[in-house]
């Protein structure tokens, strides 16, 4: 048991949480810029001079997302939502007022999430942040270049340039670790190979893509291959964003990797979900970037709507441990069993029965559909794999709940830099210390606390859309480095289209014309 060594390193972190990046730099340039400042007191509800406004959005004419977004951090500020306003305007080629629409995520604790769709190509972008009627920060901020909606086909930057103006961070070890198992791909000696391999079409669902030109190509392998639109939306919309080396390679559609270590060889597979027995290259889960693409979009739940829709008060959280899910894994049954055993530490129920339908009568009744962000109205939460690892965990992590995550095989392109007791509670693969563990975070409250901000902390600093994006910047760009193979459309690949180009791809025809 190592709740000692847990205490322990909670200790030493209590000193050091950690930080958003972002905001640490933007608080060291207003010191400098606060001197210069002559502030403005709010009486009795605090300094909105301190007020720190930054993020992705404030960039919009070269980071380009289906949704802009951007934080606003009210620091000691008692802050009523209705004082403080967000108005976001810009003008069309024609000078008319581009259609834009904006949201705002409450955090509740004096910290909002900005988020702005761009419907068309708009300039002078002017987007004023107000307290109680008056600009904080900088506001109004004014970007004066072109801004391109999500779905402009205007790409004009390559990949290094683009990690560079969307502040990416450097390469992801887990791509590094990938990578180095596929020094140099020659797609005419290992295309045969994949394709004899894994053309199982009832068993293995698997596309072939081709990057050329910033054309997307492919041909599906498999019976049922309808995923593809979740690689297919990807491709496209970066396509949209970077001029992309001409590529090669393999997307596989299912979870379970496929380039596992029984097998002769490797292959160099781009997968959802990896295992510490195989070799696949992973990216980010399909929910993940579904959630990134569709933001403000078709989906409800993604890393920003999160914060903005939970019980946000640590303190007002229940604490317990509630879960919900399907049958997909024989641990999720002893779940139950805890759950019955233990009701004032788990409030846990299947959803679904799909795998183990017969022994319903034992795990059931299923439960009730809940809402999702009903699950932070309690202070812990379970990442427990179903068929592979829990797609949910970045959504759960970015909650603010405490996290505990089962020891398992698998795991998503981030895990490599998530740590144990430090970001999440670890607990065993069979859930047996999970009682003792939710014991302690009982009787450690302040410590729990902090490993579960430290755990959202981590999601905001790694897991939102733009961080989504640059991991598929980076794990394109390194494959780029290592195909050593001509890249050819083949004959029986088809063009993956992108929506007709409504986008008067302008910079470039200003430019022409002068
Ligand atoms: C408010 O909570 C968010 C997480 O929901 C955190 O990142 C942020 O730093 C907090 N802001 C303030 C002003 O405490
Ligand atoms: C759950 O408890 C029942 C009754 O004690 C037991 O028979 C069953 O094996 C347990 N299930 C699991 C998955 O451990
Ligand atoms: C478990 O949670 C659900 C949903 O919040 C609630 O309706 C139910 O009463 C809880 N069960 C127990 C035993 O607390």
């Amino acid at each position: 048991m190592d709740v000692k060594r847990l205490i322990l390193i909670v200790k030493v972190l209590k000193k050091s949480i950690e930080m958003p990046k972002a905001r640490v730099k933007f608080k060291l340039f207003y010191t400098v810029l606060s001197l210069l400042y002559v502030p403005t007191t709010f009486g009795t509800t605090g300094n909105p001079e301190n007020v720190s406004i930054w993020g992705p959005g404030l960039e919009a004419h070269h980071i380009i997302m289906p949704a802009r977004y951007f934080f606003v951090d009210v620091p000691d500020y008692k802050v009523q939502s209705d004082n403080f306003e967000v108005v976001i305007q810009g003008e069309t080629a024609l000078k008319k007022p581009c259609r834009i629409w904006s949201n705002i995520l409450d955090r509740k604790n004096g910290s909002f999430i900005v988020r702005y769709k761009v419907y068309e190509t708009c300039s002078n972008i002017k987007i004023s942040v107000k307290l109680g009627n008056k600009h904080v920060a900088k506001s109004p901020y004014v970007i004066d270049q072109i801004v391109y909606s999500d779905d402009c086909f205007c790409p004009k930057k390559d990949i290094p340039e683009i990690l560079k103006t969307w502040h990416c961070e450097a390469i992801p070890p887990q791509i590094t670790k990938n990578l180095k198992e596929f020094q140099t791909i020659d797609w005419d000696i290992e295309r045969p190979k994949v394709i004899k391999q894994f053309n199982q079409p009832t068993s293995v669902s698997l596309c072939h893509y081709v990057i050329k030109n910033n054309e997307i190509y492919r041909k599906c392998y498999g019976k049922y291959v309808g995923f593809n639109m979740f690689s297919d939306a990807i491709l496209l919309s970066v396509a949209r964003k970077a001029k992309l080396p001409d590529l090669e390679f393999f997307v596989n559609l299912g979870d379970w990797p496929l380039s596992t270590k029984n097998l002769k060889e490797k292959y160099p597979i781009l997968s959802w979900c990896g295992s510490t027995d195989s070799y696949d290259i992973i990216m980010p889960t399909y929910e993940l970037t579904e959630s990134a693409l569709e933001n403000m979009g078709r989906v409800m739940l993604d890393m920003l709507s999160v914060q903005g829709n939970v019980e946000n008060i640590w303190d007002k959280r229940e604490s317990k441990l509630f879960w919900r899910g399907r049958d997909s894994n024989r641990h999720r049954l002893e779940l139950i069993n805890l759950s019955r055993k233990y009701p004032e530490l788990i409030n846990a129920s299947l959803t679904n029965f799909f795998f183990y339908r017969d022994e319903e009568i034992v795990y059931g009744p299923k439960s009730e559909h809940i809402s999702f962000f009903k699950f932070f109205d309690y202070k812990y939460q379970l990442a427990i794999d179903g068929t592979v690892a829990p797609y949910r965990t970045p959504f759960l992590l970015v909650g603010g709940s405490l996290v505990f995550k089962p020891h398992s095989k698998y795991f998503e392109y981030f895990y490599e830099q998530l740590e144990p007791h430090i970001h999440y509670v670890p607990v065993k693969t069979d859930l047996s210390d999970l009682k003792e563990k939710i014991i302690w975070a009982k009787d450690h409250d302040q410590e729990a606390k902090i490993i579960a901000q430290n755990g959202q902390n981590f999601a905001n600093n790694h897991l939102l859309p733009e961080h989504v994006f640059c991991y598929y910047f980076h794990v394109l760009n390194e494959l780029g480095k290592v195909i050593k193979s001509e890249v050819r459309v083949l004959e029986d690949m088809e063009l993956v289209s992108q929506k007709k180009n409504v986008c008067n791809c302008l910079e470039d025809n200003i430019k022409q014309e002068l």
